[in-house]
């Protein structure tokens, strides 16, 4: 499968507008109301972040997706994955286990030794994919009723 990872620039941010802007993408990946003023300037400050890591995901050259790290902790070596396709007819076809792969090997670069990540509890794909690729459900996480899990993974 021809899937790489690239920079995440101009063009996948425009399509990020889109992709987090459909009902079904916005509830899985929980995304608070974005405006394109508001995601200007967070696409602005990228650069001066060292918590915060994104990616471009294209297939066949095309952008689907982006793929990140969000609150490294390089103290405590740990990190946060997130990853979306935003292209849906490119569901399921494995490309969710190419984003894992990918973001394993860069935590691994950055000396983190804990992957950490928070998806719905009705999320079965997601959590399908996590499971398979070594995550599982973090015993700290609250014993309240929740709509999230968090899912760990040392590696
Ligand atoms: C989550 C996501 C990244 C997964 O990527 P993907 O390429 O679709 O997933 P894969 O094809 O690699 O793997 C999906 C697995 O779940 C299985 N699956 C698909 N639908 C399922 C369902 N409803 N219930 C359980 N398992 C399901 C597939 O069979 C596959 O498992 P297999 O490899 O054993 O056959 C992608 O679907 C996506 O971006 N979804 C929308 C946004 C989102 O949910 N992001 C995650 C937020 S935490």
């Amino acid at each position: 499968m021809n899937v790489s990872f690239t920079k995440y620039n101009e063009e996948f941010l425009a399509k990020s507008y889109q992709w987090l802007s459909d009902a079904e993408i916005k509830y899985l990946t929980n995304t608070p109301p974005i405006t394109r003023h508001s995601q200007k300037e967070w696409f602005q400050k990228l650069p001066l972040r060292t918590d915060y890591l994104i990616w471009g995901i294209c297939k066949d050259g095309e952008p689907i997706g982006a793929v990140g790290l969000k609150h490294i902790d390089s103290y405590n070596r740990i990190g946060e994955y997130f990853g979306y396709i935003g292209e849906k007819r490119f569901w399921g076809m494995g490309v969710g286990k190419l984003m894992i792969s990918f973001i394993e090997a860069k935590a691994k670069e950055l000396s983190l030794s804990t992957l950490q990540l928070v998806v719905r509890t009705s999320n079965h794909r997601a959590i399908h994919l996590y499971v398979k690729s070594g995550f599982a459900v973090d015993n700290h996480s609250s014993n309240e009723p929740s709509d999230f899990i968090t899912m760990t993974k040392t590696i």
